[in-house]
C-alpha cells in the first residue's frame, strides 16, 4: 500500500496564475514582483540539439566549473537547491535543528517530515516577535546547548539579515564540536560575494547551497549546487542519482558560470537596482530592508499593501509569520513607473 506523506504545499512567490484568477486580471497584464529572481536573466546561447537527444553527462565539466566559480573544493549539481533541501535530512544525524521563523519556507517541513525537531529562531532585529518556544539567534551568546544543526539563509529571504563569515564559522565550530552541521543557504549571495563561506566547506560541519535561479535569473533551468566536504558530497551524490540535471540546463548554466563579464555587469546593475527599489519604497515606508535582488517591508498592514497593489496588477509576496511584504525588482522603466504610481494609490486609498 502507498504510504501517504503530509505534503501541504509551502506558499511561494511566482504564483501569478493564482493572482490572475483571484483578481480577474489576465496574466499578461501583471507585473510580477513576487520573487527575488533577476528579471534580466542570463541570455542563454543556442543549445546544441544533441543535448535534447543524449542522456545528460554527469561527468562533464559543469561541476568543476561551478566549484571554480564558487571558490569551493568541489560541487554537486542538483535540480535546484530545492531538491537539495529535501535530501539534507537523509545525510545528517537526527537531532534538533534551528530554522528561522521568517525564512525560506521549505526547510522546516523537510526536516519535520524526516523526524527532526525543528526549533524556530528569530534574529536580533526581530527579537520582539519571538513566538513561544523560539529562541533568539544572538551572535553575542552561545547557541542553545540542545541544538544539533542550524540553517541560515545568508542573506536571509525575506528578512535580509546577513551574517559575516567570521560569525558563521564560530557557529559552525560550536555545532561541529557536538557532531552537528551548519547549513548556509547562499541563494542570494552572488551579488555580495564577501559574505560567502563556500571556500570553507572542507571544514567539519558546514554545507553550503548555491542556486542558479536568482542572480543568474535561470530559475526555470532548475539547477543548484551543494558545496560540502567529500563525505557529504558522496552521500548526497548517491542520493541524487544520475541524470537529474538535464543536458540543456547543463549547457545553459555552464555558459552562465563562465561568463565573468556578464556576471560583473550584472552584479553592478543589481546593486544599483536594489538601491533604487529601496529608495522608491522608502518614500512610502520609514524602514526598508534591502538586498540587491529584493526589498522587505515589515508592516502590520502587509495584507493591505498586497491587496492594494494586486488590484492594480502588481503582484508582491506577503508574509504573515512576521507581517511584511517582499518586493522583487521591476524589469523595465514602465514597470518602475507603474510600481510607483500604484504605491501612491495604495497610500491614498489604504492610508499607508
Ligand atoms: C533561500 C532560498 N533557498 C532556496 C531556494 C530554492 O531555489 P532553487 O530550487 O531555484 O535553487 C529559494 C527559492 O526561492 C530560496 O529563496
Amino acid at each position: 500500500m502507498v504510504q501517504l506523506v503530509d505534503a501541504t504545499p509551502v506558499p511561494h512567490g511566482g504564483n501569478l496564475g493564482q493572482a490572475a484568477e483571484r483578481y480577474g486580471i489576465p496574466r499578461e497584464n501583471w507585473i510580477d514582483l513576487s520573487t527575488g529572481i533577476n528579471p534580466h536573466g542570463y541570455p542563454v546561447p543556442p543549445i546544441d540539439p544533441q543535448a535534447w537527444i543524449r542522456l545528460p553527462d554527469d561527468r562533464d565539466d559543469l561541476e568543476a566549473i561551478a566549484a571554480n566559480h564558487y571558490g569551493a573544493p568541489r560541487a554537486l549539481a542538483v535540480a535546484g537547491t530545492q531538491a537539495a533541501i529535501r535530501m539534507l535530512p537523509a545525510v545528517l544525524p537526527k537531532g534538533r535543528i534551528g530554522v528561522g521563523l521568517l525564512t525560506y519556507g521549505e526547510y522546516a517541513p523537510a526536516f519535520e517530515r524526516a523526524g527532526f525537531t525543528v526549533a524556530r529562531f528569530v534574529t536580533s532585529q526581530f527579537a520582539d516577535l519571538g513566538a513561544e518556544g523560539s529562541f533568539v539567534l544572538d551572535p553575542a551568546r552561545e547557541l542553545p546547548a540542545d541544538l544539533t544543526h542550524l540553517v541560515l539563509v545568508n542573506p536571509n529571504n525575506p528578512g535580509t539579515e546577513r551574517y559575516a563569515p567570521g560569525q558563521l564559522m564560530q557557529w559552525r565550530e560550536q555545532l561541529a564540536a557536538r557532531g552537528g552541521t551548519l547549513i548556509v543557504d547562499e541563494a542570494f549571495v552572488e551579488s555580495m560575494p564577501e559574505f560567502s563561506v563556500a571556500g570553507a566547506v572542507n571544514r567539519e560541519g558546514l554545507i553550503v547551497l548555491r542556486s542558479i535561479g536568482k542572480f543568474f535569473g535561470l530559475a526555470g533551468a532548475r539547477v543548484g549546487f551543494v558545496l560540502a566536504c567529500s563525505e557529504v558530497d558522496r552521500a548526497m551524490r548517491n542520493l541524487r542519482g544520475p541524470w537529474t540535471v538535464s543536458g540543456p540546463a547543463r549547457l545553459a548554466v555552464r555558459a552562465a558560470l563562465l561568463d565573468t563579464g556578464w556576471q560583473a555587469e550584472t552584479r553592478a546593475r543589481l546593486i544599483a537596482s536594489g538601491a533604487r527599489l529601496a529608495d522608491v519604497l522608502g518614500r512610502f515606508h520609514p524602514t526598508i530592508w534591502q538586498t540587491p535582488l529584493f526589498s522587505w517591508v515589515r508592516d502590520e498592514q502587509a495584507g493591505r499593501w498586497q491587496e492594494g497593489l494586486a488590484r492594480q496588477g502588481i503582484w508582491v509576496r506577503r508574509f504573515d509569520v512576521i507581517p511584511g511584504v517582499r518586493f522583487g525588482l521591476p524589469g523595465d522603466e514602465a514597470a518602475w513607473a507603474r510600481l510607483e504610481a500604484a504605491l501612491n494609490v495604495v497610500k491614498v486609498e489604504a492610508g499607508i
